[in-house]
């Protein structure tokens, strides 16, 4: 892409913009990679408002990648608890120890080589490559494609095949060659705080006389995103055991949402159930197995709880046992264990 008069005033003016708005955050007085590496793959997850208790307690917990590479998985994902997308963290973990142990510690110098680990993609490999490194290579995140398409007025939707090389090629077109990293973090920022998804703030902007979609007034309708998600709606009823001093936590092994998480028993339905409905199904009478119990439904009004391609329905019933549960776990414990957020607002509402 060749380089024009507008694309370099939009450079100036977001590079001039970042150095006097951007906020301070501990990842951005350091290019140690290990600090890059796992911001970004925070900040893949989560604003940066929501994740930066995430990194300070990650960082404490696990200063160089040596800790982090000789934690449980446990306690990693126990640390991710609320971030959602677990494998993230267990690509997290798996890539600290590849580092940690078979690299001596030393991430890789190029975006090439750092694409190959695991959970590093081409966002976060361009990222850690510009960032700490000086690479040339332009991040595109769900910020940069809207600033760009705004500014540019492009209304290709970004989520198409098109449109992801046509932003990608836009983005490595605008991109500071003498400042990569400082340049993407001033793209990504900018987004975040000026040229935000909702009320963005025009009026202060910088970009405004040159920007299409402002002048156009089509900043609320970029930029377009295909919708063809299929959302499925998904009924839980966890069973929550009783005794004087135990429940019962399992963990999830199929492979589906919240991999190695634990949960109280479930059973999954194809709509809510009933007392009635759930004392006769098969699964209960095989967790029951003949004991006597008190049943109760903890939450007679159903929440939902959204994820990007499901919806949970979940029912909390607590079934309480006259004889000692074998084996299970202290009640005390529970917050030991790693949970969905569902389950920990739970244990919380109920005061375990
Ligand atoms: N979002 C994700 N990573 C970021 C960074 N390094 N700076 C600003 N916003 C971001």
């Amino acid at each position: 892409m060749k380089i024009r008069a507008k694309e370099i005033d939009f450079r100036e003016v977001v590079n001039f913009w970042y150095k006097h708005n951007k906020r301070d955050l501990p990842w951005r007085s350091t290019k140690n990679p290990y600090c890059i590496w796992l911001s970004e793959i925070i900040l893949q997850q989560t604003r940066i408002g929501q994740g930066l208790p995430y990194y300070v307690r990650f960082i404490e917990a696990f200063p160089t990648v040596f800790e982090l590479a000789n934690a449980s998985e446990q306690q990693v994902l126990k640390l991710w608890q609320g971030l959602g997308y677990y494998s993230r963290a267990r690509n997290l973990h798996h890539t600290a120890k590849e580092i940690a142990y078979q690299n001596n510690g030393v991430f890789p110098k190029t975006s090439s080589e750092l694409k190959k680990l695991k959970g590093v993609g081409e966002y976060t490999a361009s990222a850690i490559a510009s960032i700490c490194y000086g690479e040339a290579v332009a991040v595109v995140d769900g910020n940069v494609y809207r600033v760009l398409s705004r500014f540019f007025g492009v209304d290709i939707p970004i989520n198409s095949t098109a449109g992801i090389r046509y932003f990608k090629e836009l983005a490595a077109g605008v991109l500071d060659l003498n400042n990569p990293g400082d340049y993407n973090q001033a793209v990504m920022e900018f987004g975040a705080m000026q040229c935000k998804p909702k009320a963005p703030l025009c009026a202060s902007c910088g970009l405004q006389s040159d920007c299409v979609a402002y002048q156009l007034q089509k900043v609320e309708e970029l930029p377009v995103k295909l919708k063809n998600i299929k959302i499925k709606k998904r009924y839980f009823n966890y069973i929550v055991l009783l005794d004087e001093v135990k429940t019962i936590l399992e963990a999830r092994t199929k492979k589906d949402i919240w991999q190695h998480l634990y949960q109280f028993p479930l059973i999954e339905s194809k709509e809510n159930l009933n007392e009635e409905e759930l004392t006769k199904k098969e699964d209960f009478l095989n967790l029951i197995s003949g004991k006597s119990y008190d049943i109760r439904l903890f939450n007679p009004k159903v929440g939902v709880h959204k994820l990007s391609h499901q919806h949970i329905y979940a029912q909390f019933w607590i079934v309480e046992l006259e004889e000692p549960i074998r084996d299970g776990i202290e009640r005390k414990d529970i917050l030991e264990y790693p949970v969905p957020i569902l389950i920990a607002n739970f244990v919380k509402d109920f005061g375990f």
